[in-house]
């Protein structure tokens, strides 16, 4: 059997890996196979399902969780893509910022700790934080790794093509394209822009992923094993690409706030990418005809549902019939197929 894929980001590879390993003959179009202008090249790499998940769309949370199980076998078999299953700390500065948080621990059901019994899991939190929940579940894996051991279980079968039209490729083809697959095939999907730091000082500041909110600014900081630090993400309404005074000001100002010794960091990247929203910001993974299969609209959660998605649309081009795990992600919800 012969596939193409439209799109070498995260979720095309991984769809292209899972077929090549059912001896599937893929092909994996994208302009740029061996360049960094997907939204994984600037995400953290969070694998957040609680604290992604939240109130959003109820049925996405058993496929963030599924695929959240199957990231340690997955991450294990790509090899160094800097799995690491430390936990993440989401913590709270100030009243209000707990009492927003308190929602969301509860929904995940996290134990809540005093501010005292966060710094002892993480002494460089500030003095002022009142509050935290630890999710031991919660890890990251190295995006930027996961890509290259992905393209490297793909290689030769990655070719440098920008396709503007399904009509010219011939076959069963998978559109795994980010925000570019609403141009490919009319289904709602608009780039919602994430402005992301790179911060980098001595290794072992943080041990933990945390997750809070200073003052109303929420921000991430995932700490890497070498001494590098994200600092995410802005999430604006917006396709530019521009890095903004207020868009920094509030990432750091957030960062610092909650971690002071950060200030002795040095600002290494700042980066811009665009997430594939679709109406209810859950994705869209489904058949839209008897030829194309879609795979696109992960926003918040591309790194962390690459695994589920790589193979449930194997067994969908496979079998001809799609998991129930499917049912609420078709693009039919949106009147499509
Ligand atoms: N998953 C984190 C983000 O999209 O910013």
């Amino acid at each position: 059997m012969r596939v193409a894929v439209v799109g070498g980001g995260i979720i095309g590879l991984a769809i292209g890996r899972e077929l090549l390993l059912h001896g599937v003959d893929v092909t994996v179009y994208d302009p740029s196979p061996e360049g960094t202008d997907g939204a994984w090249h600037v995400a953290a790499g969070m694998l957040a399902p609680g604290g992604e998940s939240a109130f959003e769309f109820p049925y996405l949370e058993p496929l963030l969780e599924a695929s959240n199980e199957l990231w340690p076998t997955y991450a294990e078999r790509l090899g160094n893509v800097g799995y690491d299953d430390a936990g993440t700390l989401s913590v709270a500065l100030t009243a209000d910022d707990l009492a927003e948080a308190r929602r969301e621990w509860a929904h995940q059901k996290l134990t809540v700790l005093t501010g005292s019994q966060a710094r002892d899991l993480e002494p460089a939190l500030s003095p002022r934080v009142r509050a935290g929940a630890f999710a031991a579940t919660e890890r990251q894996v190295d995006p930027r790794k996961v890509v290259a051991a992905l393209r490297r279980e793909l290689a030769g079968r990655i070719v440098h093509r920008h396709v503007s039209d399904l009509s010219g490729i011939e076959g069963r083809v998978v559109v795994a394209a980010g925000c570019g697959t609403a141009a490919l095939t009319g289904l709602p999907i608009r780039p919602v822009k994430g402005q992301v730091l790179r911060l980098r000082g001595e290794p072992g500041l943080l041990k933990h992923v945390i997750d809070g909110a200073a003052d109303g600014r929420h921000v991430y900081l995932v700490p890497r094993a070498d001494g590098e630090i994200v600092v995410g993400a802005t999430q604006e309404e917006r396709s530019d690409r521009a890095i903004t005074a207020g868009g920094v000001h509030d990432l750091l100002r957030a960062a610092l706030d909650l971690v002071p010794g950060l200030a002795e960091h040095e600002i290494t990247e700042w980066t811009v990418g665009h997430r594939p929203g679709t109406p209810d910001n859950a994705p869209i993974i489904g058949a839209l005809d008897d030829r194309v299969i879609v795979a696109a609209g992960h926003h918040r959660n591309g790194v962390l549902l690459a695994p589920i998605t790589a193979r449930l649309v194997a067994g969908l081009v496979l079998t001809g019939s799609a998991d129930p795990l499917l049912e609420a992600f078709s693009p039919g919800r949106f009147g499509c197929a």
